[in-house]
């Protein structure tokens, strides 16, 4: 069917820097900081344990530039794999309304009814507009939206509700409708080509999100964890079953703000203090690479650099990125140059001393021509203002937890080339072993997921 499109005002953008308290401290600062109040978030009584959603991944940081899942939406239900995106919270799938510069061919875009469009004056439209509101002319009237991306990058379309299929962990299927985005403007000014998936599956913690809505169902708990595995691949899970009980280290959320946003960080470089303090920092899975805001990235580009005095390294071109050296033989793998680099530590010093150790695999990439680069990019140069990003780069072989009840962040180091054997690992009495069945149905899975060769890219959208 054919959507109306939207008009040239645009009622409300979801800009990324929009959201920011006006508070904000900026790229980082000396001054010290009140301790965060931790909101008192009273988590649900426990879903019986199967309550979640495992997801395996494909993907990774270099060449492909993202991470994504397969998820069916629809009746009967189509496959569409998405990129995973904790900087966002409006997810959306490229769509035949028709549809103006989507990248999947028209039999591989979600094909929206009539029935599925989502009214101005719902509840969710107001949601994904919040803190602002639609501007309905009438109540009947459809219920727009636009994304706009940090990299200016920008999606329009028309709010849509349709079935999800979710297999639980316990094996039951659940079909869910939930809230999404039908985008039928796809622009991607940015120098790279745009990832080759259907569209975002947006993880941040805003109302509008699927996961809300998967709470506000009773389905699962609003906790979202990912492994991403420096091989590529990994796995993602909704729910808190997957939670490890020990070993993880958790960091309150700041308060108020739709990110994943931490607590003020000191950032310390082979163990040593650097003298910066005070970084907040957005955990985003939709980034590929880590951002620093100017002081910081010059401060950690000047000391990666003096690091490598005396050692077989030279600088060299290479088109991935912008920092990036040649040894006397080129490099087969990360781990062939991880040596002649120290590591970079973010030390969380609000609560407890909280650590997320940052080794020369978590910031540096080897490419197709064997140089090592250097994949902490300059935020202020990429348009993040005083913005500092962790990126899937730093994210990967760690389980990642955003616990939007407890309203904590947190890490443990982890495997994550096997996907969790809920029967041994957790030790817990499921009703059906838990088998080859992930997130979606089995006989839906695109047969030709990893053979996106043709796609390759270094850049994604970011957040
Ligand atoms: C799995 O969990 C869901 C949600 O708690 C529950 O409704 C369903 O009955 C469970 N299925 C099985 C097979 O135990
Ligand atoms: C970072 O980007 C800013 C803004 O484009 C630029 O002025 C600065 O020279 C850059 N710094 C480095 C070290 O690239």
């Amino acid at each position: 069917m054919d959507v109306k499109k939207m008009k040239a005002t645009v009622p409300w953008m979801m800009m990324f820097f929009l959201v920011l308290p006006a508070t904000f401290p900026g790229c980082f600062s000396s001054d010290s900081q009140q301790p965060n109040k931790k909101k008192s978030t009273h988590p649900k009584v426990a879903n019986g344990f199967g309550s979640s959603v495992l997801f395996p991944l494909t993907g990774n940081v270099y060449p492909f530039g993202y991470y994504s899942l397969s998820l069916s939406i629809g009746h009967p239900p189509k496959v569409f794999e998405f990129d995973i995106d904790t900087g966002s919270d409006l997810t959306w799938v490229q769509c035949d309304a028709p549809c103006n510069g989507c990248t999947k061919p028209v039999n591989d875009l979600y094909k929206p009814k009539k029935h599925v469009l989502v009214r101005c004056e719902h509840p969710s439209c107001g949601a994904v507009h919040f803190p602002g509101s639609p501007q309905c002319e009438t109540p009947d009237d459809q219920c727009d939206f636009e994304v706009e991306y940090v990299d200016h990058g920008s999606v329009t379309g028309v709010m849509v509700t349709d079935l999800f299929s979710l297999r639980l962990t316990n094996g039951s299927l659940i079909r869910p409708r939930l809230t999404f985005g039908c985008a039928y403007d796809v622009k991607n000014p940015g120098p790279y080509p745009p990832p080759s998936t259907a569209g975002v599956l947006a993880l941040g913690n805003g109302k509008a999100s699927i996961l809300s809505q998967l709470q506000s169902f009773d389905l699962i708990r609003n906790v979202i964890g990912h492994c991403l595995s420096g091989k590529g691949g990994g796995y993602l899970f909704l729910g808190y079953d997957l939670v490890p009980s020990s070993g993880i280290v958790w960091m309150p959320m700041s308060d108020g703000v739709k990110h994943y946003l931490s607590s003020p960080a000191e950032l310390l470089f082979g163990g040593k203090p650097t003298g910066i303090k005070n970084l907040k920092i957005v955990f985003d899975s939709g980034s590929s690479y880590t951002y620093f805001c100017l002081r910081v990235y010059e401060a950690v580009l000047d000391l990666v650099s003096r690091g490598l005095t005396g050692k077989p390294l030279n600088t060299v071109h290479d088109q991935a990125l912008p920092i990036c050296w040649k040894g006397p033989k080129p490099f087969k793998s990360v781990h062939d140059v991880k040596n002649y680099f120290s590591s970079l530590t973010l030390s969380f010093t609000n609560t407890r001393n909280i650590q997320l150790q940052l080794p020369p695999e978590a910031y540096l990439i080897v490419t197709e021509h064997g140089n090592a680069c250097l994949g902490v990019l300059n935020g202020t140069e990429a348009g993040l203002g005083d913005f500092n990003i962790i990126g899937d780069i730093s994210l990967q072989d760690k389980m990642v937890v955003y616990d939007n009840e407890k309203q904590q962040i947190g890490w443990v180091s982890a495997n994550c080339d096997r996907l969790p054997n809920l029967d041994s690992d957790y030790n817990e009495d499921i009703q059906q072993p838990y088998a080859a069945n992930f997130g979606i149905l089995e006989e839906n899975h695109p047969a030709t997921q990893a053979s996106s060769k043709s796609n390759m890219r270094v850049h994604k959208r970011e957040l």
